[in-house]
């Protein structure tokens, strides 16, 4: 459901861009938007809906603004005529975020109708066009094409099958992908062997040796916490579906080119499923 402003707010907005500060907002307005937000469930993404917060008391602080002020560098400023798809779009940061540096189609998909009501509900009300679908990670093949941007920021640790999921993920990408993912346990990378003896178990006992921890049961109170690399395995799945690593912005993202997901002519995953990897 979209929020009716005032008249006058709406005037104002249309005379405004997005990047501009906003110079008016009637109190009104401000408790209609404040209203609708708390209608629409606890909010993991705090945007500011012309000064109201959505997630004033994220416990990771100004969630995600945080985590951006870090990878913000690395995007270009202008991103006009960009076509962006962000995977696991949440409440629509980052597709906002894109579509403030003028990106063209922006596509944000997600699973649960509550954070999309959420995304769909503050693009609306900041004046931005983004196409907001219910689609999983593992159906993304069903959006047509590849995008200049694709964003998949968040999800790969809350999914059971991540490699597969980064699999299908980089069957979209035609310029660059924005990857972020939690890293617990090593925070260094090594250079390690291309092959290894069957009895060398040394390498096992190795701190930074890639490695995921399986969450069997809940990890912060989050029971879709399954699967949690340290960073020798984050960017070792990463090459592994074929991606070059081109800038690193911060511990948790990866901004990456797809040089190599296919083998042979055809995508490793298609490969894998067929056996002919
Ligand atoms: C930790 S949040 C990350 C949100 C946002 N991308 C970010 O980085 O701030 C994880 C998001 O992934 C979504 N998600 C979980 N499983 C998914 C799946 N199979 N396909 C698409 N999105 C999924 C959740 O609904 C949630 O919005």
């Amino acid at each position: 459901m979209q929020t009716r402003l005032q008249q006058s707010t709406l005037d104002a907005l249309s005379t405004t861009t997005p990047n501009e500060p906003q110079k008016f907002q009637a109190a009104a307005d401000r408790e209609q938007i404040a209203r609708r937000i708390g209608e629409l469930g606890e909010w993991f993404h705090n945007l500011d809906l012309y000064g109201v917060p959505t997630a004033p008391k994220h416990f990771l602080g100004d969630f995600p603004n945080v985590k951006w002020r870090h990878i913000a560098a690395a995007v270009p400023d202008d991103l006009h005529g960009a076509t962006v798809l962000d995977i696991g779009c949440n409440g629509g940061f980052y597709s906002i975020e894109m579509k403030k540096r003028g990106a063209g189609r922006v596509v944000g998909i997600d699973v649960d109708d509550r954070y999309l009501n959420q995304a769909r509900f503050a693009a609306e009300t900041l004046g931005f066009e983004i196409e907001f679908q219910k689609c999983s990670v593992y159906a993304v093949d069903s959006v047509p094409g590849k995008f200049d941007y694709v964003l998949f920021m968040g999800v790969l640790y809350h999914l059971r099958y991540p490699l597969f999921a980064l699999d299908k993920v980089a069957r979209k990408v035609g310029g660059k992908l924005l990857f972020q993912t939690m890293i617990r346990g090593s925070e260094q990378t090594a250079a390690w062997e291309e092959n290894y003896h069957f009895w060398n178990k040394d390498i096992f006992r190795e701190h930074d040796f890639p490695c995921m921890y399986f969450i069997e049961h809940a990890y912060a109170n989050d029971p879709t916490n399954w699967w949690i690399p340290n960073r020798g395995a984050a960017e070792g799945m990463l090459r592994s579906a074929g991606f070059e690593i081109v800038n690193h912005p911060e511990l948790e993202t990866w901004i990456c080119e797809p040089t190599r997901v296919k083998k042979r002519g055809r995508y490793i995953q298609d490969l894998e499923l067929a056996g002919e990897l």
